[in-house]
């Protein structure tokens, strides 16, 4: 029986993937299908012309065959509607070809100006072209990668009794206390007029703030997720986060993805790692496995550089890690190892992401970092038992993947409420804007804990590409907004 995705519930023409599904040609043989998609590539001969047509539903181009003169207005870049018949070919590397009768052009594409030519593409000229981007190979892997990243996540968590909820964008507040806010503000033409004011004075505040106080784009979606997690005990989303921060890296965007996870009723940080272990493992194994898309990925993998490779990158890959289990070990621990006689590394100092990168490679893998100083973190996180050998720390970790570094940053969260509201003046955050958040402390608080995967960064990882915006269809960072 054909699965839904091969069925059509509407009017909707027939996917290139739903015509590769088809699982029995010969209940299909002659049947007269028409195909929709865009023209990647098309080879001229004298009687005949082959023409690669790709929808984008699966990394497979379909192959049509055309009459030489049928395809004489065709280019690459064009829509087009081919009608004819399938032709099994299950030997070949392409299952099916197409064996085209009528041609329709959809749209017309000007082969001298189309911005997305066949030869290979530079990735600063492709950021250029951020709105036709996704028409290239690899972005379309990308795009493709996410949605079965998303997919996975929320296969695991489902099964895990975390509830998938939607904490707001606007909030009032910064959670990790970086400073690194955008503004939420209308534009002047929305905001209350001053006759407007006159006849509703309750309006006056909205004259400078529309929401009656200063609102933010959210920074990370933790705080409402505790909120949430206070009452369903088990919490996760997919959703944007914005950070205002200068960042020229390889690993830092304007507005990125975060998948965060709050769940009550431990105060364990081993069994809050066990769930970021135990669902990144998840999805690493569905990529991996049948209904995956491992050799796209490792095609990717190996397109990466200058494009010329055969041959994968020498690090340690994520497939080779699903099945072992990642390290765990202190920050103190991991000082110790990076401290050398000629460059000590002082207790205290924050790891530099090429030290995070070290402390991967040594591992060989994922590694945790555990039990930072609370100097380095925000004020939710619990602090740890006073220690003799070294200053305070709090129960929290990151976890380092190779190539990329920080993946994942998570902590047991300060349930009580004397010490939260201690932690919040240390950290010179007024009780008052977060009065709210202390009432989750005052009216039955539980332990809990919880953590935000940055969403391309571990796309990036999967995927090889190296810089996350390539790893989103429309990047932003500070200075550039393409699109
Ligand atoms: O370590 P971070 O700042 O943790 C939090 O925001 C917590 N409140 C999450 C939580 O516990 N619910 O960010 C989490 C992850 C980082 O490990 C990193 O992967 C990613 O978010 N990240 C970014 N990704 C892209 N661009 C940026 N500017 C990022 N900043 C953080």
């Amino acid at each position: 029986r054909l699965g839904l995705h091969q069925r059509n519930v509407s009017n909707l023409p027939l996917t290139i993937n739903q015509l590769f599904s088809r699982q029995k040609p010969e209940a299909h043989s002659n049947e007269p299908v028409t195909v929709h998609g865009w023209i990647k590539s098309v080879r001229k001969q004298k009687r005949f012309a082959f023409a690669e047509i790709r929808d984008g539903t699966t990394s497979k181009s379909l192959q049509a065959v055309l009459t030489a003169d049928s395809a004489r207005q065709l280019s690459n870049g064009m829509s087009v509607a081919l009608q004819g018949s399938v032709v099994y070919t299950p030997s070949r590397p392409q299952p099916m070809e197409l064996n085209v009768m009528e041609v329709k052009v959809l749209g017309d594409c000007d082969p001298e100006t189309y911005p997305i030519q066949k030869q290979s593409l530079s990735v600063p000229y492709l950021r250029e072209q951020v709105h036709l981007r996704p028409r290239t190979d690899s972005m379309a892997t990308i795009l493709r990668l996410r949605d079965k990243v998303a997919r996975y996540f929320h296969e695991f968590y489902e099964g895990q009794d975390f509830l998938h909820v939607h904490p707001p964008i606007i909030t009032g507040n910064d959670c990790e206390g970086g400073g690194d806010v955008f503004r939420a503000l209308p534009s002047s033409s929305a905001l209350p007029t001053a006759s407007s004011c006159d006849s509703h004075p309750q309006l006056a505040t909205q004259r400078t703030e529309f929401f009656g106080k200063p609102s933010y784009l959210t920074v990370s979606s933790q705080l409402h997720l505790e909120a949430l997690a206070s009452a369903l005990s088990r919490v996760y989303t997919i959703s944007p986060t914005f950070r205002a921060e200068a960042s020229q890296t390889n690993r830092h965007l304007s507005e990125f993805y975060m998948l965060e996870a709050e769940m009550c009723f431990t105060q364990d940080l081993n069994s809050v790692m066990d769930v970021v272990e135990a669902s990144i493992k998840h999805v690493l194994r569905r990529l991996a496995g049948p209904t995956g898309m491992l050799d796209e990925l490792k095609d990717l993998h190996r397109s990466q550089g200058d494009g010329t490779s055969s041959s994968l990158p020498e690090e340690t890959q994520w497939w080779d890690c699903i099945e072992k289990p990642w390290p765990r070990m202190t920050y103190t621990e991991a000082i110790r190892t990076l401290s050398t006689p000629t460059s000590p590394v002082q207790w205290g100092e924050g790891l530099s992401s090429e030290q995070e990168k070290e402390l991967a490679r040594r591992a060989g893998g994922p590694i945790f970092i555990t039990d930072y100083p609370t100097s380095l973190k925000p004020f939710y996180m619990r602090s740890n038992p006073p220690s003799d050998s070294h200053g305070p720390t709090v129960a929290c970790f990151d976890l380092l993947v190779p190539s990329v570094a920080e993946l994942v940053g998570g902590s047991v969260r300060e349930e009580r409420l004397a010490e939260l509201e201690a932690s919040m003046k240390a950290h010179g955050l007024p009780a008052e804007e977060l009065n709210w958040y202390l009432d989750l402390r005052r009216y039955g608080s539980v332990p809990h804990g919880g953590f935000g995967v940055g969403f391309e960064r571990f796309v990036s990882w999967i995927s090889g590409v190296d810089n996350v915006r390539e790893c989103v269809a429309f990047p932003r960072w500070a200075g550039r907004m393409a699109g």
